[in-house]
């Protein structure tokens, strides 16, 4: 779909200059925080434009960057200010059922004036992030989430090299505002989802960075838009990947080309400059990083090198994969899970709330997607499997249109993509599937509890793509 409204562009208000990219927390004691959903006017883009009416985590997009310890033990009092229910999801971590907040499958919503004290501990290092888990479509696409750090036991970079770049494409309309009127609206449900046109990162334009040069820099990128695939060119950057969503790998590896990152997914690159003795960076301009999903790519943020006398060698980097049991495989139980729907998509018949529609019936009920022919959360779960065992989920793309397919509580391995062996198989959380796409993803199921398995493409979770699962 390439209509006007999402076409990206960046701000035209020039360039924000930001050395700590987001507010850290004070934590309170020992590691507790606390958050408060609130309507917040906001100024999205150009300083002429008009307000936004957002709805923010402590009144700041993205929400607070919530930095604790592997291993740690998190208390977050959330307080829901908005005027409709609410609750927050801890995306990605490995936590206890009761603490994931899916609103009526794990908890009631929060109502508002109402409060939550979430609970739980933090079993693995890396970058995470944290969102609204009620009509996410709307509460998401409105500024609810932000970042959340777990760093190693003893951290593999300092602080000040430690960079988080929250990404997300808002849907503005002339005035410069949140586009409201598109809310919900059906055309994004049945396409790619809504894509924005204003693309921020940690709330702004364009931030720019000033690194040392020869001094090793972690770049956490995490994206939070509803429905956009962000692509990005590490090699524009000589920066090397660590990790993807939350899980690094023993080390450093180079990109052979471009990398997409669905909504939801995080990318974690290394960056270390050369520095100017060997000329190979500039003494001005810097490098930068592009979005390349669009038309024309659009420069989301700048790093400058700042040379310093003494050439000392940054050392290499000591990296620590988290810990996690591996799938086996010849004793999984397959579960298919064919995605059908969308627009130009075939539907026959498929089940709603218990009931099968036939294919007018099902239209009028704005659901358009299904899992095996099932739209949104039945009534069975989509398996029930006992603690321990490994699960394959043969995942098989029928719709014309992309996925960002997202497991709660777990992280799987990604087995196979049309059948090809994966040599070296990734962990992730969530994974992106091509039209036309078969991919089969592995994981021991060992948290206990009901579990969310949907699109982050948050309209067409909406419109059907979720089911759940249950580990007993
Ligand atoms: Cu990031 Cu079900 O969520
Ligand atoms: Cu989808």
């Amino acid at each position: 779909m390439t209509n006007r409204r999402n076409v990206l562009k960046f701000g035209v208000l020039g360039t924000l200059a930001s050395s700590m990219p987001t507010l850290s927390l004070a934590a309170i004691g020992d590691q507790r925080f606390e958050l408060r959903a609130q309507k917040t006017p906001y100024k999205l883009s150009g300083d002429n434009n008009q307000l936004s009416d957002l709805w923010l985590y402590n009144g700041t997009t993205p929400g607070p960057e919530i930095r604790v310890k592997q291993g740690d033990r998190v208390r977050v009092h959330f307080v829901n200010e908005l005027d409709e229910p609410t609750s927050v999801h801890w995306h990605g971590i490995r936590i206890s059922n009761a603490m994931d907040g899916v609103s009526d499958l794990t908890q009631n919503p929060v109502p508002p004036g109402g409060t939550f004290d979430y609970d739980f501990v933090v079993p693995d290092a890396g970058t995470f992030w944290y969102h609204a888990h009620n009509k996410s479509w709307e509460q998401v696409a409105r500024g609810l989430y932000g970042p959340l750090i777990v760093e190693e036991p003893v951290p593999v970079f300092d602080r000040d090299h430690d960079i988080t770049l929250v990404i997300d494409d808002w849907r503005i309309d002339n005035d410069g505002a949140l586009h409201l009127a598109s809310l919900g609206a059906f055309m994004d449900w049945t396409h790619s989802g809504r894509l924005g046109n204003w693309l921020t990162v940690n709330g702004g334009s364009q931030p720019e960075f000033t690194l040392n040069a020869n001094e090793n820099y972690r770049v956490r990128l995490i994206n939070a838009s509803n429905a956009r695939v962000l692509q990005i060119d590490p090699r524009s950057l000589g920066a090397q990947v660590i990790g993807y969503d939350g899980f690094v790998f023993e080390a450093p590896q180079s990109s052979s080309s471009s990398i997409a990152i669905a909504p939801a997914q995080r990318v974690d690159l290394l960056i270390r400059s050369k520095g100017n003795a060997s000329g190979q960076i500039p003494e001005t301009g810097g490098v930068s990083l592009e979005e390349l999903s669009g038309r024309e790519p659009v420069r989301f943020a700048t790093f400058k090198f700042h040379s310093n006398e003494n050439q000392t060698t940054a050392k290499p980097v000591q990296l620590k994969p988290n810990k996690i049991l591996t799938p086996d495989l010849t004793s999984a139980t397959s579960v298919p899970l064919i995605m059908r729907g969308g627009a130009m998509g075939r539907i026959g018949k498929a089940i709603y709330n218990g009931k099968e529609l036939k294919r007018g019936d099902f239209q009028r009920t704005k659901q358009v997607w299904t899992f095996n022919n099932i739209a949104n959360l039945a009534e069975e779960p989509l398996f029930r499997i006992k603690r321990g065992q490994t699960v394959l989920i043969q995942s098989d793309n029928q719709t014309g249109w992309l996925h960002g397919m997202h497991v709660h509580g777990h992280h799987f391995q990604i087995i196979s993509r049309n059948g090809q062996q994966q040599d070296e198989p990734l962990w992730r959380d969530t994974f992106l599937i091509d039209r036309n796409e078969k991919v089969d993803i592995a994981f021991v199921a060992e948290n206990p509890g009901k579990w969310l398995l949907h699109c982050h493409m948050l309209e067409h979770a909406a419109a059907g793509m979720q089911t759940w699962f249950e580990v007993i």
